[in-house]
């Protein structure tokens, strides 16, 4: 049976290190980089957010990966991740109760699996399979932090 999201057994990211990491989606230059109106999403990496702390925490606890900051402001539409084969989150904040993560087959019609992605927790998804985000509440984000495990050539 083919696994879309894979739960992996790796430590909780410290809670300083959590708070910090949603605190600084209210300093005005990291929201300059990701709290455009016009975008449905935004991506900061850990360098750009200045967050040192939290990047070398998770190079040492998790893996060497260029770790980044993505925050949702809306339901995702139904996409592949751009270069990306699979794709590790760990959710800070999922953005409402009901938020899920739908995989679809090719014809991007076919529903394979719904599932959510749950908070605080580690997940690698396949992110070279069609799938969208649903449930995000009003006015709540979405926000996670998450890397490229394994790159693609195409698509
Ligand atoms: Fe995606």
């Amino acid at each position: 049976m083919e696994v879309f999201a894979q739960r992996m057994r790796l430590p909780t990211v410290p809670v300083e290190m959590v708070q910090e990491a949603l605190a600084v989606i209210s300093n005005p230059d990291i929201q300059k980089k990701i709290m455009d109106p016009t975008d449905l999403y935004g991506f900061v990496s850990l360098w750009d957010a200045n967050l040192p702390r939290l990047r070398q925490w998770l190079e040492g606890n998790v893996a060497p990966l260029v770790w980044h900051l993505s925050l949702f402001k809306r339901d995702m539409y139904i996409h592949k991740d751009p270069r990306t084969r699979s794709r590790i989150i760990y959710i800070l904040d999922p953005g409402g109760e009901n938020v899920v993560t739908r995989y679809y087959d090719d014809d991007k019609q076919t529903l394979l699996e719904t599932e959510s992605l749950g908070r605080e927790n580690w997940v690698v998804m396949n992110a070279a399979r069609y799938h969208d985000v649903q449930g995000i509440a009003p006015g709540q984000y979405r926000y996670a932090i998450t890397a490229r495990v394994h790159s693609r050539l195409v698509g």
